[in-house]
């Protein structure tokens, strides 16, 4: 009971990571808040974790949209009062499902460019913007966001993608800067390629599928691994760390 009577925000909980670690939270004691933008597989992991006796509610969100953010925040203070952990997972990424190019800078339409940062670096700041005011009357928080090995390193194409994902590296260690003598902890994890629907299609191909099964572990993660980390880093376990920029992947970036 890692993370008992903590009450935790996890956006795009409704899939993979987020779901993962939902599932992984709520275990260890949590109330967790499901903020996710697709209803029904948002609904899908509260029942799982209600129907295993756990805590779980869920709130549709669409984290690049302020009102909805600030709607969510309010809904979740009024209701338990405190917010402990926020996990800033929600994103959007390389998918063929996806309706935004994912390409390089020539590529890339501005419409596009202005989504997925919309998503994926906007996204963050208003979620952090809206919960670090009771974070910091409650002289106490554990925010971590989830970014990408493409916030570290470069990989090529996927511009948008991997300018929104270092754009989230940049804000945990300047966030970890300012909030830290209120006692909030920022941290970030980067996951390399991780077995879930974003990159599943890619997976489903064996020819690309082995390209991404290098690295000295030579295969994918698994979201579970991920929401592992990212338990450690919610847990007052991490009470002496911050602005921590955290790769998971297989040790993928230390080769
Ligand atoms: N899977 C990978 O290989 C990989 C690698 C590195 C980083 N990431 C990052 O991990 C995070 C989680 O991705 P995943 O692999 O679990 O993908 P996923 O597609 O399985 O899950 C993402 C979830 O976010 C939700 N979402 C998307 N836009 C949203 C919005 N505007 N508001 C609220 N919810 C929204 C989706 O509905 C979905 O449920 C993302 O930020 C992604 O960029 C993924």
């Amino acid at each position: 009971m890692r993370l008992q009577d903590k009450v935790a925000i996890i956006t795009g909980a409704g899939s993979g990571q987020g779901k993962a670690s939902a599932l992984m939270f709520a275990q260890q004691g949590a109330t967790v808040i499901v903020a996710e933008m697709n209803e029904q597989a948002g609904k899908e992991t509260v029942k799982q974790i209600t129907d295993a006796g756990q805590h779980a509610f869920f709130y549709q969100t669409d984290i690049s949209d302020e009102e909805n953010v600030r709607q969510l925040v309010e809904t979740v203070h009024e209701k338990y009062k405190k917010i402990d952990i926020l996990f800033n997972n929600a994103g959007i990424g390389f998918s063929a499902r996806s309706k935004y190019k994912m390409a390089s800078v020539l590529e890339t339409p501005l419409e596009d460019w202005n989504s997925i940062l919309g998503i994926n670096l906007n996204g963050v700041y208003l979620m952090s913007k809206y919960v670090l005011p009771i974070m910091i009357k409650q002289n106490k928080g554990s925010i971590i966001h989830n970014a990408s090995l493409n916030g570290i390193i470069g990989v090529s194409g996927a511009d948008a993608y991997t300018a929104s994902k270092g754009g989230v590296v940049a804000l945990t260690r300047v966030m970890a800067a300012d909030y830290g003598k209120h006692n909030i902890r920022i941290n970030c994890i980067c996951p390399g390629a991780i077995n879930t629907p974003m990159i599943s299609e890619v997976l489903d191909d064996p020819e690309i599928a082995k390209n991404y099964e290098t690295g000295p572990l030579g295969r994918v993660g698994e979201p579970e691994e991920i929401a592992s980390a990212a338990l450690f880093l919610a847990s007052d376990e991490a009470s002496y760390i911050t602005g921590l920029i955290m790769p998971v992947d297989g040790g993928w970036s230390a080769v």
